[in-house]
């Protein structure tokens, strides 16, 4: 595997994945893991920086491995990373973190938006959080990041992090790169922003069932239907007719279209009908899934053999970064 790029992609673990963590960034996951050599990790340090409940963090964890093994990420050809049960990612942080000044952190977007969303809940390791971040990747000299746009300020970080080690202690770490995956944006149920848990009423997970995906359409706002025209760029209606077009394709996008147009659209109608569409697509996940979950041991065994694996290639960067740094 030594010639194939090294990609690695981090998930925080925020439990069960919806349809936008699926064609935002599984899928895309799931086709890189073919031709590259690829570590994919639910990043449980990165969750504990925002507030979250000790004695579901690890059912959470557990929840984004099989939502990964059900969507088809194949431990045979990818390896599968528990962020804790490496701890050299929080030793490489902290090496990282001596030589990256303060300020520049507590200027990143990210940080800001995290300080206003939880003011309570400034801790130190929310400010830290791209440094470990950065660490994540370098710590397997990761080269692609498949991630979302919003991610390239972090991205930012990692690169002059690895510039500026290989300056100071000599050629240590490549410069990371985002990875545009052709993943899909995926909007809210409840109109404007993306799909998102931190949204109520905004997702449909993938193990949701026919009559839950359902409901949560049926919640989704929409108009009265006498409009006409060009269909809306914006808004619920816009929503659900990029969905349709997600998951029906262009017939279905275009008949609901033509609807719309002639003002005899019914959403009751086009809501059932992307509610079957949807359900169609997620069935075989979650019979993947259901396979796995099952299986205790073989998902336990999956965690340990994954994370181990990928501690081997963990210690040898930290030797290296220790021996150049001048540690013992
Ligand atoms: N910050 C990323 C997010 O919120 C998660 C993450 C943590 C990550 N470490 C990573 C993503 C390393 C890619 C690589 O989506």
């Amino acid at each position: 595997m030594a010639d194939k790029k090294k990609v690695y992609s981090g998930v925080r673990a925020t439990g069960r994945l919806h349809l936008g963590n699926y064609l935002g960034a599984v899928k895309g996951m799931i086709a890189l893991q073919d031709g590259y050599d690829c570590i994919f990790s639910v990043v449980d340090l990165h969750a504990i920086t925002t507030p979250y409940d000790p004695r579901t963090l690890k059912q959470s964890t557990r929840d984004v491995i099989l939502d990964f093994l059900g969507a088809g990420l194949d431990p045979a050809k990818c390896l599968l990373e528990v962020q804790s049960k490496v701890p050299e990612h929080m030793e490489l942080a902290y090496y990282l973190s001596t030589i990256f000044p303060v300020s520049k952190l507590e200027d990143l977007p990210t940080y800001k938006d995290k300080k206003a969303l939880h003011p309570k809940y400034v801790n130190l390791g929310l400010l830290y959080y791209p440094v470990l971040m950065a660490a994540d990747v370098l710590l397997y000299k990761g080269e692609l990041v498949p991630v979302g746009i919003d991610q390239e300020p972090h991205l930012e970080v990692m690169r002059e992090v690895a510039r500026k080690f290989n300056g100071m202690f000599g050629k240590t770490f490549p410069e990371p790169q985002r990875f545009a995956t052709e993943g899909e944006y995926v909007p809210s149920l409840m109109g404007p922003g993306k799909m998102s848990k931190s949204v109520t009423g905004s997702y449909i997970l993938l193990t949701d069932d026919l009559d839950t995906i359902r409901r949560r359409l049926a919640g989704a706002p929409t108009d009265s239907g006498k409009a006409g025209g060009d269909v809306p760029t914006e808004g619920g209606v816009a929503n659900l007719f990029v969905l349709m077009s997600l998951f029906g394709g262009r017939q279905m996008y275009q008949k609901f279209e033509q609807d719309y147009k002639e003002k005899k659209i019914r959403y009751s109608e086009m809501k059932d009908t992307l509610s079957e569409l949807i359900y169609q697509e997620l069935k075989p996940i979650q019979e993947k899934r259901k396979g796995f979950e099952e299986n205790p041991e073989l998902v336990d065994g999956i965690i340990q053999e994954g994370s181990e694996a990928c501690r081997k290639r963990a210690q040898e960067t930290i030797r290296e970064v220790k021996e150049k740094m001048g540690l013992y």
